[in-house]
């Protein structure tokens, strides 16, 4: 593995309980970290931290809300006492709600707001905190957000769900430039899935066929896979893969980058 081994380093994971989420927390600790799940999904959460953790990887859960900022401090705090330090955070809890713009509601549109911009920004607020020199891990580290393709193209009925994705890349270069000039030691990256078949991506399959765009849900997929140079959907291990690389010293020299695991679909 070389310059890709994680060994010793510390990672909490945000929405790790399930889907790609869960695949990113499995891939690092197969390439060798420590791993805390925080979820709002408690018991699935623990499951999942207690398959990673009976074979044989050093896992665990901590609830965690990501629009909560007093949730955050206290979900850093166990991360550090539970595993001994914090290396890695990656913000990949994220909800879709579906809508075309002439049914758009202010709500989903706040709540979206709330998990998506606010939740990513909070973890890149106490990631900073903890890591950066004189914070309470204070060894530097890298920070991993998980955008989406939908930040990149126009995908028909999640213009409210693209605008907060398109959020979560802007955040991510401002926060990259900030780590850099202030001397935390921390790189800070973003990824853009492709529409991978999560309990997230099939909903949003569904809904197109719901929303008139699509007579069925095998051919919304099949327009997807249309999209796509590399003729297939997106699988979780494809985007956990990248995430451990942005995680390890092979990433030492790339920060406020955007990287499209996609297929080519936003080229
Ligand atoms: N599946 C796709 O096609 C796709 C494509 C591009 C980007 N993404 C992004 O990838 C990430 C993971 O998506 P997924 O497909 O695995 O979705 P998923 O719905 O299967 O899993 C999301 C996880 O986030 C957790 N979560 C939701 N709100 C939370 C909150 N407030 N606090 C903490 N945890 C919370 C959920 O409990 C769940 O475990 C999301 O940010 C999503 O927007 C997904």
């Amino acid at each position: 593995m070389g310059q890709f081994d994680l060994k010793g380093r510390k990672a909490l994971v945000t929405g790790g309980a399930r889907g790609i989420g869960a695949s990113i927390a499995q891939a690092l600790t197969e390439a060798g970290a420590a791993v805390m799940i925080g979820d709002v999904l408690a018991d699935v959460g623990r499951a999942t931290a207690q398959r990673l953790s009976s074979g044989g990887a050093k896992a665990g859960f901590v609830p965690l809300d990501v629009t909560d900022d007093a949730a955050w401090a206290a979900a850093v705090e166990t991360t550090l006492k539970e595993l001994g330090g914090l290396d890695i955070v990656v913000n990949n809890a994220g909800i879709e709600i579906t809508s075309l713009v002439v049914d758009v509601q202010a709500e989903d549109l706040r709540r979206m707001l709330d998990v998506n911009v606010a939740g990513t920004l909070l973890g890149m607020k106490h990631a900073f905190r903890a890591m950066r020199p004189g914070g309470a891990a204070g060894a530097g580290g890298a920070v991993v957000n998980i955008a989406s393709v939908a930040a990149t193209i126009a995908f028909p009925a999640i213009a409210g769900y693209s605008a907060t994705k398109s959020a979560v890349d802007r955040a991510t270069r401002v926060a990259a430039m900030e780590s850099g000039k202030l001397g935390y030691g921390v790189r800070v990256n973003c990824i853009y899935p492709g529409l991978v078949p999560t309990d997230m991506g099939m909903k949003l399959a569904n809904d197109i066929v719901a929303a008139g765009l699509a007579p069925s849900v095998e051919a919304a997929v099949g327009d997807v896979i249309g999209q796509t140079p590399l003729g297939r959907l997106g699988e979780v291990g494809d985007m956990a893969d990248v995430v451990v690389f942005l995680c390890s010293d092979a990433a030492r020299f790339i920060t406020g980058a955007g990287i499209a695991v996609d297929g080519g679909m936003g080229m």
